[in-house]
């Protein structure tokens, strides 16, 4: 369905003094169709810039991107309209997702108007309806306003207003987030039971390693803008292979153990070693391959690591 090969992105900050700063570097990833690919990673390690160029809502610095055998950043105006529909991307924050004059009834009918996908008022009714329902709302939610509406409930109309154009891939940047623990749970099974009818492949984005090894058939690992590790989910989790990945694994547990606060493990801010894998400085295995950007390499079926001494 999404295969991104070789995607970067770098950001130049400063008026005077230009800096570059690259925050997804050489990035490569497939999603098969009704497949969902978990992306991992602390604040800040680019995963929601690699989401944003995926669907080229900001230009890449580099690589391709294919939809369905299309490459995006080829697309002419006319077709990248097409992708658009069938590629779409829910926000970690629920508030800013409808206009806050329109009652949810006319928010969620609109992208249908605009597209003139429902012959009279009728049929608009029966589809606004319909999609509420597989979101589990009720009629009762169309006459009121966003700030009447729950977090939770405006979540689940996001993805109402979305399945209305049908997508074929959802990029969900840190969805829940924003939402209390039991809240959460119910948003994450609407998000795996519409899933499961339609066969959408997700790209689910988390800082929570919890409600990634829940949601996700595969999970890949960021940090700085890297891939360091990616394969069947519950085998990343239950047998880590990269440094990084097991200090994750093992924050969490403690955390959920605990119910104390994740430590910080690592200093993000740091600058990374030139041109050399950019875990080394806090990495206790680190040695002179290191020097080198570590490629990923196969371990055991379809489960990569991009380490020198494994
Ligand atoms: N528009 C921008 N200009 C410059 N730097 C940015 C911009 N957006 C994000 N960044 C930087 O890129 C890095 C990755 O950010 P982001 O993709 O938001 O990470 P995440 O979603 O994993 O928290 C961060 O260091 C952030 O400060
Ligand atoms: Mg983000």
């Amino acid at each position: 369905m999404i295969s991104v090969q070789n995607l970067s992105k770098t950001y130049t900050a400063g008026i005077f003094k230009k800096r570059q700063f690259t925050a997804v570097d050489n990035v490569s990833l497939d999603i098969a169709p009704g497949e969902t690919l978990g992306l991992v990673g602390e604040s800040g390690c680019g995963k929601s810039t690699l989401a944003r160029t995926i669907l080229r809502l900001i230009p890449p610095s580099g690589g391709k991107v294919f939809f369905k055998g299309r490459n995006i950043f080829a697309a002419s105006p006319r077709e990248l309209n097409q992708i658009r529909e069938k590629m779409q991307i829910i926000f970690q924050h629920p508030e800013t997702a409808f206009n806050p004059h329109l009652r949810i009834y006319d928010s969620l009918a609109e992208p249908m108007r605009l597209r003139n996908l429902t012959r009279d008022r009728a049929e608009e009714k029966d589809r606004v309806c319909s999609l509420l329902e597989q979101v589990g709302l009720h009629e009762e939610h169309l006459t009121r306003y966003p700030h009447e509406l729950s977090g939770g409930q405006i979540q689940r109309l996001v993805l109402a207003r979305i399945l209305s154009l049908r997508p074929e891939f959802i990029v969900a940047d840190e969805p829940t987030s924003m939402l209390d623990v039991s809240v959460q749970a119910q948003v994450l099974n609407i998000f795996k039971e519409i899933q499961d009818k339609y066969r959408i492949s997700y790209l689910f984005i988390s800082h929570d390693l919890d409600v990634v090894r829940r949601m996700s058939d595969r999970m890949a690992v960021m940090y700085k803008g890297r891939i360091v590790e990616t394969g069947p989910a519950e085998e990343v989790y239950q047998n880590p292979q990269h440094p990084y990945t097991s200090l994750l694994v093992k924050a969490f547990a403690s955390f959920n153990n605990s119910q104390e606060q994740i430590p910080e493990a690592v200093d993000v801010s740091q600058e990374s070693l030139p041109g050399g894998c950019s875990y080394a400085p806090f990495c206790k295995r680190a040695g002179t391959a290191c020097r080198q950007v570590p490629e990923l390499k196969e371990v055991a079926a379809g489960h990569f690591v991009a380490c020198w001494y494994i």
